[in-house]
């Protein structure tokens, strides 16, 4: 069976290269460039290139795409909301699309009490919407966050945010009252024996809460605290899944002290864990929920979703702006959200999830750089080390790897604070046969980089 991948030139090829040339002339580099690719055309989990190479997309736009690219409900919503108006700005004149989608964003998150949703541009501002509201409602000013987070890259994000270079290096001062606790990541943590099959070893030390109340004495009043901003699984941190006897404890912890609990799903949410949203492995009722990436399959929108009573206490004109929640995306919200139910995308996720597990722990058998096999449903990455027994960061094959993948035509993303964590961010609409040829050309990759230890 021919596979999707087409490689018409070697990768970048010289159209690719001279547009990339282009945009060094009229781009600032702090914009990053992952990839040494132009496209051209996307479709499912196949971009096309501008020197008609096809690759298999395991990047999805960072996690943007869980739908697959141009899904064709996404786009007939989307121009027939066009067709419509494209802008009227929701604080001037209220349309029912966006009404209708924070209507199924209160009902379809977790939790059955009453809830409110109001629409943003970015993660990031989203991010800086939930602290503005957590703090109204609590009339708190502390904000808790985690080592290893991400959250954005405005200047309350950018202080929430954990790893300082590329990030924060150069960018203060950063937003006040924001203070950083330990994540419960345990292949890193001195005290655990990690374990490179993918399932998690002996119980989370951080998981308790005298533990948590320890951590707060040596870091911020507890009761100062307006929130605790948390995402279940780290993203740009290494795909790290918190245990969830840690989770407990800190939900615990937060109730005791009145910190309402704010879950980062931006990477985690619509279906990518194997759940709609990575709470319900958790059996967490966060008390705000933000969500953006694959909430509208490619058209920019994120939103706050939240209990009514702390979304209310923003008074009117202090939530909004000109263009959150505009029609376009909304009408390709709606239509995200009924592919997640018609298309079952969350238990696909699950499926798809084994299927990358299997393949990276049956490599962690042969390659001794694979130190830890990770992740919840299709959010699977794997961390690679120069050896098992230091767990030295191996961020350079990290990007051999990466190069070599791209070479061989399947784009892949890397992340962790150490910059060595593969991750797959394929979307999940993605066939078997198109998950299975691209990771079949990882495997090349790997062995072409990092050839076996025993075969
Ligand atoms: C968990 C998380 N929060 C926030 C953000 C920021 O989102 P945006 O880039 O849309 O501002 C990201 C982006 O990667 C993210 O992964």
């Amino acid at each position: 069976m021919p596979g999707v991948i087409r490689l018409q030139t070697e990768v970048p090829g010289p159209q690719s290269r001279a547009l990339l040339a282009r945009r060094a002339e009229a781009v600032p580099r702090g914009v990053p460039s992952v990839t040494p690719i132009a496209v051209v055309h996307a479709d499912g989990a196949v971009l096309t290139d501008a020197d008609g190479n096809r690759l298999i997309d395991f990047a999805g736009g960072i996690g943007v795409v869980n739908t697959g690219h141009r899904h064709p409900s996404v786009v007939s919503a989307v121009r027939s909301q066009l067709d419509q108006f494209a802008h009227v700005c929701f604080p001037v004149s209220t349309y029912e699309p966006y009404v209708a989608l924070a209507e199924r964003l209160n009902h379809v998150t977790p939790g059955t009490h009453a809830k409110r949703t109001f629409l943003l541009n970015s993660g990031a501002e989203a991010v800086e919407n939930a602290v503005k509201v957590a703090r109204a409602f609590t009339g708190r000013q502390a904000v808790v966050c985690f080592e290893h987070g991400f959250h954005g890259r405005t200047n309350l994000a950018m202080a929430l945010t954990s790893k300082v270079v590329p990030y924060k290096k150069g960018f203060g001062p950063f937003a006040p009252e924001v203070y950083r606790i330990p994540f419960p990541y345990c292949y890193r943590c001195g005290e655990v024996a990690a374990q490179a099959d993918g399932q998690s070893s002996a119980q989370c030390c951080l998981a308790s809460v005298e533990r948590l109340e320890l951590i707060f004495a040596c870091t911020v009043d507890p009761d100062s605290v307006a929130a605790i901003i948390m995402e279940l699984e780290l993203g740009e941190g290494g795909f790290v899944p918190a245990p969830r006897e840690y989770v407990s404890a800190l939900a615990v912890f937060a109730q005791q002290h009145g910190i309402l609990f704010i879950a980062d799903e931006i990477q985690t949410g619509f279906g990518r864990t194997g759940k709609l949203f990575a709470s319900e492995h958790y059996g967490l009722v966060p008390d705000i929920i933000i969500t953006a990436k694959s909430l509208a399959g490619g058209l920019p929108l994120a939103a706050v979703t939240g209990r009514a009573d702390v979304l209310e206490a923003a008074p009117p004109g202090g939530l909004g702006g000109t263009y959150g929640g505009n029609p376009l995306a909304c009408a390709a919200a709606l239509a995200v959200l009924d592919i997640m139910e018609a298309e079952q995308l969350p238990a696909r996720a699950a499926r798809m999830g084994e299927r990358i597990r299997a393949r990276f722990c049956q490599w962690a058998a042969r390659h001794v750089c694979i130190g830890d096999v990770r992740g919840l449903g299709a959010m699977i990455g794997m961390e690679l080390v120069r050896d098992r027994e230091s767990k030295i960061p191996d961020k350079a094959l990290t990007g051999r790897l990466q190069a070599a993948a791209l070479e061989r035509g399947v784009v892949l993303l890397s992340s962790g604070t150490y910059g060595n964590t593969v991750r797959v961010l394929a979307p999940l609409s993605t066939s078997d046969a198109i998950m299975d040829e691209g990771l079949d050309v990882l495997e090349q990759a790997l062995e072409a980089v990092a050839p076996a230890s025993h075969p």
